[in-house]
């Protein structure tokens, strides 16, 4: 069974749908370890709910980006882990990191890529005036939500949306793509050709 890491930073939402995947038995992996660099994050205690290891990798007991990321990947190889899973992880990982675990990191973007990278994309969308946002899933590359994209969920804006109503709809479908490009990853469906993600087709007569 493969094995994924999943890094946070805060409340791990995405991370429950992911843990909730995995016990309804819609994704065939193994969460061998959930990693947070604060540890307060309410993802952890979701984490230990579910029997699931933890570690807390601090940045700010490290004198660098890199010496950060060292310790991250001590950890993460420790653990023999074949995905690497940013779930709200709110550090811009270097060319360290990225080389290590060249086309096995994932990322979940709130925005439909690639317009509104970086952080609050549901914001930047909302105020630039846009009639459709939504999500993105994709490998992480050098740049900021800049990688090969695997499923994105498309959304309108509604006239009386707000930020808050809107950053709502779209992580109702960060829950469902993020566990979907999961199970399309883990299923060895996804062919990284260049700047694209090619889908292959599941085994006839499962329905995908
Ligand atoms: C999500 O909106 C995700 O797209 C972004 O950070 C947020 C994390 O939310 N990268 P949660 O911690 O999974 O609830």
């Amino acid at each position: 069974m493969k094995r994924v890491a999943v890094l946070i930073s805060g409340g791990g939402s995405n991370l429950q749908s992911i843990i909730d995947a995995v016990e309804s038995g819609y994704l065939d992996l193994e969460i061998s370890v959930v990693i947070s660099n604060k540890e307060e994050a309410f993802g952890l205690t979701r984490a230990r709910n579910h029997g699931i290891p933890t570690a807390v990798v601090r940045h700010g007991d490290f004198d660098s980006r890199e010496e950060f990321e060292r310790a991250l990947i001590q950890t993460l190889d420790s653990r023999s882990v074949d995905l690497v899973v940013l779930a709200g992880f709110m550090r811009v990982l270097t060319p360290l990191f990225v080389r290590h675990y060249h086309h096995r990191i994932m990322n979940i973007h709130p925005a439909l890529l690639p317009s509104f990278p970086g952080i609050h994309g549901q914001e930047q969308a909302f105020d630039y005036g846009v009639r459709f946002t939504g999500c993105t899933t994709h490998f992480v590359d050098e740049g900021t939500d800049t990688g090969p994209i695997i499923l994105q969920a498309v959304l309108p804006v509604l006239p009386d949306d707000t930020v808050q109503t809107l950053a709502a709809r779209i992580l109702k479908e960060e829950h469902r793509i993020y566990p979907e490009s999961l199970r399309l990853w883990s299923e060895g469906r996804l062919r990284i050709e260049g700047r694209k993600v090619v889908i292959l087709p599941g085994k006839p007569g499962t329905g995908d």
